[in-house]
């Protein structure tokens, strides 16, 4: 694989500054050196300054759960590109489906918290993936071109092979009911597929895919497998310094 792996840990609502540094510090000793591949953290907000010095010297990089589109401003509750970037962050995640789910964030929205994280230097993870609903309806592939259209349209060719996408069926997160790698497979291809007709195919080839949802130790290989799987984005088995260990290092079990 040409892509380099990306294997990002989403700690979401978990973790006082305390317990956060030491699992950032467990993370970082289990991990060890990894030079063909990433691995972020993305803590919450409160303890992104704990990781980062928990994780200095390590190859581990520091991302952020959400970034806000302005740079300052009457924008109560939100943090601009400027202060993740200053705080160690490289990356933010952005459009996550319980940002969407819960708290009203819409493609619209992930189009401009896109932009700002590029223009604020950050790697920004986009999230895209479809309801059990819409899935029974037969309406991923319609959805998820959506959610990239219009979440990824604004952003100049150039631009694009930096930006990281997750796929990450909403059904199959915090369930304990992952895709089988074919179905995995099958949405990474369509999502390749719109962003070469949004960008081409040598920024479609450069850009990241991660797979999400109920990513495990046990099934990470099979889903690591898959042509167009880049990497995961892990949610639960992250809070688990030895079950995401094991997942950063993917190919090492046979
Ligand atoms: P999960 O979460 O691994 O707990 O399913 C994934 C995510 O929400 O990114």
């Amino acid at each position: 694989m040409s892509r380099r792996p990306l294997l990002a840990g989403n700690w979401k609502m978990h973790g006082t500054r305390a317990v956060a540094a030491e699992l950032a510090r467990a993370v970082a000793a289990a991990v060890g050196p990894v030079a063909d591949r990433d691995v972020m953290l993305a803590p919450p907000f409160t303890a992104l300054d704990v990781v980062r010095e928990a994780i200095e010297g390590t190859p581990i990089l520091l991302g952020a759960q959400n970034v806000h589109w302005e740079r300052t401003g009457a924008f109560t509750g939100e943090v601009s590109a400027a202060m993740l970037l200053e705080t160690g962050c490289s990356h933010a995640i952005i459009g996550h489906s319980e940002r969407r789910q819960l708290f009203g964030e819409t493609d619209e929205t992930v189009a401009r918290r896109l932009a700002a994280a590029l223009d604020g230097g950050l790697v920004p993870v986009v999230c895209v993936g479809e309801t059990l609903s819409e899935r029974d309806a037969g309406r991923t592939e319609v959805v998820v071109r959506r959610q990239l259209a219009v979440g990824l349209g604004g952003v100049p060719p150039d631009r694009l092979a930096r930006v990281v996408v997750a796929y990450e069926p909403v059904w199959a997160i915090g369930t304990g009911r992952t895709a089988t790698p074919e179905q995995a497979a099958a949405v990474h291809a369509v999502v390749r597929a719109e962003i070469t007709g949004l960008a081409g195919t040598p920024v479609a080839e450069a850009v990241r895919i991660l797979y999400g949802g109920s990513v495990k130790p046990d099934n990470v290989d099979a889903l690591m497998a898959q042509p167009d799987i880049d990497g995961a984005l892990v949610g639960g088995a992250s809070l688990t310094a030895e079950d995401f260990t094991r997942i950063v290092h993917f190919e090492e079990a046979s």
